[in-house]
């Protein structure tokens, strides 16, 4: 049915349905997120739009104007891959209420003066290969095409790899400034993560702002050996190490207020109940809204660690694997959005998202849609029916009054 994203969603409601975990899982260029990739495409292309896989693995979908180049263009979408055992509305929402925008934008016979794409970005979660927003950051020359190719998956393979798999030549991947100076504006709808929404009463909002966040990935070496055979004063256990990091991170983000420090996934090599392990791979995700708070936080973890493993004779090595400092949504686009949607209240968000990261080069606003669990990275994230068709809608006033002007 033409502007209905609830109908879009659940065409793609079994693509990546993750039986073990619960939810989905949708690893970039993996076949669940390649199979909506086509989806996207298909449901562009019927539409009309012209569809576009830029050197990023970027999909674009352009709603043209005859006989007018692609400047001063609006720019909505989001990302289709998800989080181990995510749900199905964080990114798919802004995805499948971009292609809604563009049908009640038809049928309200809105004659833009203007281009409007639809945009897909890859690895947004940075599930796979560790960076969070990979698209856009090499997009935006952010972060290095060289190390990017190189970066491995869980199972070994690069970057390099995989997107040829996928169809994507990885020798070009990296900035495109060009593309980015002809974008005037971005809005990027999203699933409310957080309760902001319920509380006040209201359908949609738009964003003030996404706090400072990071990755770290720290490894631990220590000593493998048998669980029955070594004493427990001869051992270097790393897992003993870890077990410390995730106490120190948890008493450190305590004490700051507002603070945010997770351990999420942890890897345990070889990983065997009677084994004591020789290595330990550990990630921490820190957030705030002063980004020294966060670095403060993540040394003193860090020393922690140290700390810990000179005790038991193991070695700790750390790297940052992205940073976002905090963002500040275009104030100029943010204050037009809430003209056009007086009753939306302006959220700040804990969660990263790519319009954070073209933020830094182009005007970026973003709308969130009410969440009545108010949860996201788990299944029981989750948006109503009528306020998914709410968002498509204000989604829809808000590019309309930004490509007819
Ligand atoms: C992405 O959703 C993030 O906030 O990490
Ligand atoms: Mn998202
Ligand atoms: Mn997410």
């Amino acid at each position: 049915m033409s502007g209905d994203a609830n109908a879009l969603l659940d065409e793609i409601a079994h693509i990546g349905v993750d039986r073990q975990r619960g939810g989905y899982t949708r690893l970039v260029f993996s076949p669940p997120e390649l199979e909506l990739r086509e989806w996207f495409a298909r449901r562009a292309g019927e539409r009309g739009l012209r569809v576009e896989t830029d050197g990023n693995g970027i999909l674009w979908a352009w709603w043209d104007i005859e006989g007018a180049e692609r400047r001063d263009v609006v720019v909505t979408g989001s990302h289709l891959d998800s989080v181990p055992g995510g749900g199905n509305f964080d990114g798919p929402l802004g995805v499948a209420s971009a292609l809604a925008a563009v049908d009640l934008l038809r049928d309200r016979g809105v004659r833009p003066v203007r281009p409007l794409a639809v945009a897909v970005f890859p690895e947004e979660e940075g599930s796979r290969f560790g960076v969070a927003c990979l698209g856009t950051r090499l997009l935006a020359g952010l972060v290095d095409p060289e190390r990017v190719r190189e970066l491995r998956d869980e199972s070994g393979r690069s970057f390099a790899e995989v997107a040829t798999d996928a169809g994507i030549d990885p020798a070009l991947i990296g900035p495109d400034p060009a593309r980015l100076q002809s974008i005037a504006a971005f809005v990027e709808l999203h699933v409310e993560q957080g309760r902001g929404l319920i509380d006040l009463g209201q359908p949609v909002a738009v964003a003030g702002a996404i706090i400072a966040h990071g990755r770290w990935h720290m490894r631990i070496d220590g000593r493998g050996d048998h669980a029955g055979a070594t004493r427990m004063v001869d051992r270097q256990d790393p897992v003993v190490v870890a077990a410390e990091t995730i106490r120190a991170l948890r008493a450190h983000a305590l004490v700051v207020d507002e603070a945010r420090g997770t351990v999420g996934r942890i890897k345990v090599t070889p990983g065997g109940t009677n084994v004591i392990a020789a290595s330990v791979d550990l990630w921490l995700d820190v957030r705030h809204r002063d980004e020294t708070a966060v670095r403060r936080i993540v040394s003193e973890v860090v020393a922690a660690t140290e700390r810990s493993a000179d005790a038991e004779g193991c070695t700790v090595a750390v790297t940052e694997q992205s940073f976002s400092p905090m963002v500040a949504f275009d104030a100029a686009l943010r204050e037009r959005m809430r003209e056009v949607l007086p009753a939306a209240p302006v959220l700040d968000t804990g969660a990263g998202h790519d319009a954070g990261v073209l933020a830094a080069a182009i005007p970026t606003g973003m709308l969130f849609v009410r969440n009545p669990t108010g949860a996201s990275h788990t299944p029981a994230e989750v948006a109503a029916p009528e306020d998914v068709a709410a968002g498509a809608i204000a989604l829809a006033d808000v590019l309309e009054s930004l490509i007819t002007r």
